[in-house]
């Protein structure tokens, strides 16, 4: 007997979203198992497998899935990444509150389970521009990315389908103010650390994203100004070469403040 309807926080409705309906999920690193749950009580997928690595989560997630009365349709297995699933048993792939680089571990192009997925979902806590290039050199495409907040706190998700480079949506789209591809040449260093798609798509939570790298930025700066060494110098010259650039594509993409 489901004892109520769950309910997510912003992170992981906006992973939920971008879920297939129908799809056969993996959810990788389910820990509590929300996310499998919310998507089957709401219709969304008939059924999931959850992996996690760590005993304790798994163990809290089946409890969460019992009280649902989802045991039939939720499989939990703890493991390491994908290897708890065989080929085919999972169409899509979320993973969510992870670190890109451990997410790139995972999606190892060698694992028979990534094999049969058609679309990733995924939510990194960081290093999303390498997790970006990684994948994209692996012949995924970015079809979609958007930026949600939760806690004060700006997370990106992606989804990732199967194919060609050439597929790729924003690789030309035209971005807010202008073309593209002008732009593109303009702001390169932006776009190859949020693109193609965050840059294109401007709004609040991306400019909040610029400001908070040249935030970053600025202290660092500061911090070197007193510094005397050569090494100091060329650190300091080259902070300062890229907050100029990230304060031009800020006021580029906003130009009315
Ligand atoms: C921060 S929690 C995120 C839980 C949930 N996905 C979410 O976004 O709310 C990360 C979970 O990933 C699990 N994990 C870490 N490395 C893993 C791996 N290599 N394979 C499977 N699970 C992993 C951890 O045990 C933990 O339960």
């Amino acid at each position: 007997m489901p004892e109520q309807a769950v309910k997510l926080g912003p992170r992981l409705a906006a992973v939920a979203a971008h879920v297939p309906h129908g799809a056969r999920l993996g959810d990788i690193g389910t820990d509590h198992a929300l996310l499998p749950i919310y998507l089957v009580l709401r219709g969304v997928i008939p059924s999931a497998i959850g992996t996690d690595i760590r005993r304790g989560p798994l163990a809290a997630g089946r409890r969460n899935v019992a009280r649902q009365g989802l045991s039939g349709r939720i499989a939990l297995r703890q493991g390491d990444g994908l290897a708890p699933l065989r080929g085919g048993e999972a169409e899509a792939v979320t993973i969510a509150g992870m670190g890109g680089g451990l997410m790139l571990e995972i999606l190892d192009p060698k694992r028979e389970a990534l094999a049969g997925a058609r679309t990733l979902i995924l939510q990194p806590q960081g290093g999303a521009s390498g997790l970006r290039r990684a994948l994209l050199a692996r012949n995924w495409r970015l079809a979609a990315e958007e930026l949600t907040e939760e806690k004060e706190r700006i997370y990106t998700v992606m989804r990732w389908e199967r194919g060609a480079a050439t597929d790729q949506p924003g690789a030309s789209a035209p971005v807010a103010a202008g073309g593209a591809d002008a732009d593109r040449r303009r702001f390169p260093e932006v776009w190859a650390e949020y693109g193609p798609l965050l840059p294109a798509a401007g709004g609040p939570l991306f400019r909040r994203v610029l400001q908070a790298e040249t935030g970053r930025m600025s202290r660092a700066a500061a911090a070197l100004e007193s510094a005397t060494g050569a090494v100091a110098r060329v650190l300091l010259d080259e902070l300062r070469r890229r907050l100029k650039i990230w304060e031009e594509m800020e006021s580029w993409l906003y130009p009315s403040d």
